[in-house]
């Protein structure tokens, strides 16, 4: 595992802020009616502006700049041409390099009007990722991390953990060790130590755990077709509390502005 110093750190966080502003925009005016390749662009176009890299590009092939992940897709769904409706989730994740360091976030905006028990997957999917964090301190586990998540959304709610993707270190390369699954057992795993940086994924189905991967090799969907939520933070291991390097706090004001997204869970 690669532990980083506190200049490079500061650079990681420029990285996440960068994926967190470019989410922000997003936000600003993601609307039904909108297609995911426009995102696409958005996000793009953002970063290069900022003298950053999109990191997903090419990355083992894949075709586009971010993920657009509808519905019952969990991951790396491909932007398209369809417009977004009334009653979608929408996972936006956006990977770049800045200065050599990567930035790997992701965020689950909802469109509208949704059933209550969607409204409540995508709360308490965020919540996961926060009871994770807070188990990313020196000297504890990473499956301290996954069984924070595993408990809160899979024991609490009865949702299906993914269990095929999972969370991982971040740094000069897109995916560092350690892994970082969603499900574990606590006290298992790798000890963390100060100023490793780690990207924590939960992402949780509305119902059964099952996934499969369509015919274009990467778009990751639920077996039983119900929605599932992805919520990305990157964090570093510190001693008392984890520094979270990216950044919800302008995602979720410009969601909150948003007359289009639904922030009712807040
Ligand atoms: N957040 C995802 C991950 O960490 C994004 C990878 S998409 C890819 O694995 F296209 F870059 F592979
Ligand atoms: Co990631």
């Amino acid at each position: 595992m690669i532990h980083k110093t506190e200049a490079e750190i500061a650079m990681m966080k420029e990285a996440a802020c960068l994926v967190s502003k470019s989410l922000t925009e997003v936000a600003k005016v993601l609307k039904p009616g909108m297609t995911t390749l426009q995102i696409d662009k958005i996000c793009a176009d953002f970063v290069k502006d900022h003298k950053a890299i999109p990191s997903f590009y090419n990355y083992r092939g894949y075709p586009h700049n971010v993920c657009a992940s509808v519905n019952d897709v969990v991951v790396h769904g491909f932007p398209n041409n369809l417009p977004l409706k009334e009653g979608d989730i929408v996972s936006i994740d956006m990977g770049v390099i800045l200065n050599g360091w990567h930035g790997d976030h992701a965020y689950t905006f909802i469109l509208g009007e949704v059933s209550e028990e969607v409204v409540q997957l995508v709360k308490v999917t965020k919540e996961s990722l926060y009871k994770g964090i807070e188990k990313a301190t020196i000297n504890n586990r990473v499956g301290d991390i996954s069984y924070a998540i595993q408990a809160h959304t899979e024991g609490k709610y009865g949702y299906g953990v993914v269990r095929e993707l999972v969370g991982h270190g971040l740094g000069k390369s897109l995916h560092e060790d350690p892994q970082v699954p969603n499900y574990g057992k606590r006290g298992s795993g790798p000890k963390m130590k100060e100023n490793l940086v780690l990207a924590i994924e939960p992402m949780i189905n509305l119902g059964s755990r099952e996934v499969y991967t369509d015919d274009d090799g990467w778009t990751v969907r639920t077996r039983d077709g119900k929605p599932s939520v992805h919520f990305e933070h990157d964090v570093c291991i510190k001693r008392n509390e984890a520094l979270i390097l990216s950044d919800y706090s302008i995602i979720e004001a410009a969601e909150k502005a948003n007359s289009n997204l639904n922030s009712s869970y807040y």
